[in-house]
């Protein structure tokens, strides 16, 4: 068959979003002829029709390099690179931000919900589904020796932190607290304990946090009210060392109600406001957490805390 015809063959399976078969054709080709560059675009277009959007980007910039007069090809690599990067991937230190999420409130509304309604192993899990793909990216990232949460709720999260830590080999554990504690969930790294937020040196005495193995990684869940957020946050920070975390939840309480919290006046919102104020630089916004999916686009708006200093 004639170069002429395979190219026009190659096109009309990808039209016809038989790409694979497309890409075979072209890797034929490739065998006969590994420098011919259309044919080298074509394979780049195969590789974005079937999600090798990487190795598409790579074979494009090869392509740049080697013609840099064909358009195409940079134009390429240009909507590649665009499409590819992710905004939040640069780790800013921040610790005054805008406290909106850009996520719009009829559908932060809207998930609201059913994130009552998700289970997770069959049991209870209050998260939205940002929050549940920004975890275990801080999880696999920290590594945390202790995951301590304040609201366990029916004990969805506790038991997930426990999977996710087993599963990325963590050798840590999860002790969860709540006024109302969980008696009929099992997990062989979690501990369910009584436990006031507002009141947490009558359950955690310095012995019992001498011997939780670092890093630490907080996460305050219960009533959302200021009082009880901002007692979390001074009785942690008595005891967090550079390299532990705390994440204030559900401060886009504002965004959900704005009537009822005008101006980011969350319960949360309000703690995180005044605890960071006053901290001195201890504690960054970790803006590569909550930015990840669009900006503050988590429950827990400018709520993901690293203790750097
Ligand atoms: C939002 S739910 C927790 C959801 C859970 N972490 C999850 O993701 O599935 C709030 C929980 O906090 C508990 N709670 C409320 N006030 C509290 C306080 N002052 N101290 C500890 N727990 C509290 C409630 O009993 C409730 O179980």
């Amino acid at each position: 068959m004639s170069p002429d015809l395979d190219r026009e063959r190659i096109r009309r399976l990808l039209q016809e979003h038989r790409s694979m078969d497309a890409l075979r054709l072209v890797d034929e080709h490739l065998q006969q002829d590994p420098d011919e560059l259309e044919i080298q675009m074509l394979r780049a277009e195969c590789l974005i029709a079937i999600g090798r959007f990487e190795t598409a980007l790579e074979l494009a910039r090869q392509i740049r390099a080697r013609a840099p007069q064909q358009d195409s090809a940079a134009e390429l690599v240009r909507m590649l690179e665009e499409n590819l990067s992710n905004p939040a991937s640069t780790d800013r230190v921040a610790t005054w931000r805008n406290w909106q999420s850009e996520v719009p409130q009829e559908l932060l509304l809207r998930m609201q919900r059913s994130v009552h309604s998700y289970t997770y192993r069959g049991v209870q899990l209050v998260k939205d589904p940002f929050d549940l793909a920004l975890y275990p990216l801080l999880l696999w990232r920290l590594r945390p020796g202790t995951i301590v949460e304040i609201g366990s709720k029916a004990g969805g999260s506790a038991l997930y932190f426990g999977d996710l830590l087993t599963n990325f080999e963590i050798s840590g554990e999860v002790h969860s607290y709540d006024v109302f504690p969980v008696e009929d969930v099992e997990h062989p790294l979690v501990r369910f304990h009584r436990g006031d937020g507002q009141h947490l040196d009558e359950v955690i005495d310095a012995e019992t946090l001498a011997g939780w193995a670092r890093p630490l990684l907080v996460v305050e869940d219960a009533d959302h009210s200021y009082e009880t957020s901002i007692a979390v946050l001074r009785f942690f920070d008595a005891h967090l060392q550079p390299g532990d975390w705390i994440v204030i939840e559900d401060g886009n309480l504002s965004d959900l109600y704005p009537a009822l919290y005008p101006n980011g006046t969350s319960g949360p919102h309000r703690a995180l406001r005044e605890f960071l104020s006053g901290t001195d630089g201890r504690y960054r916004i970790a803006a590569e957490l909550c930015d990840f999916f669009a900006y503050n686009a988590t429950s827990n708006s400018n709520g993901f805390l690293e203790r750097i200093d």
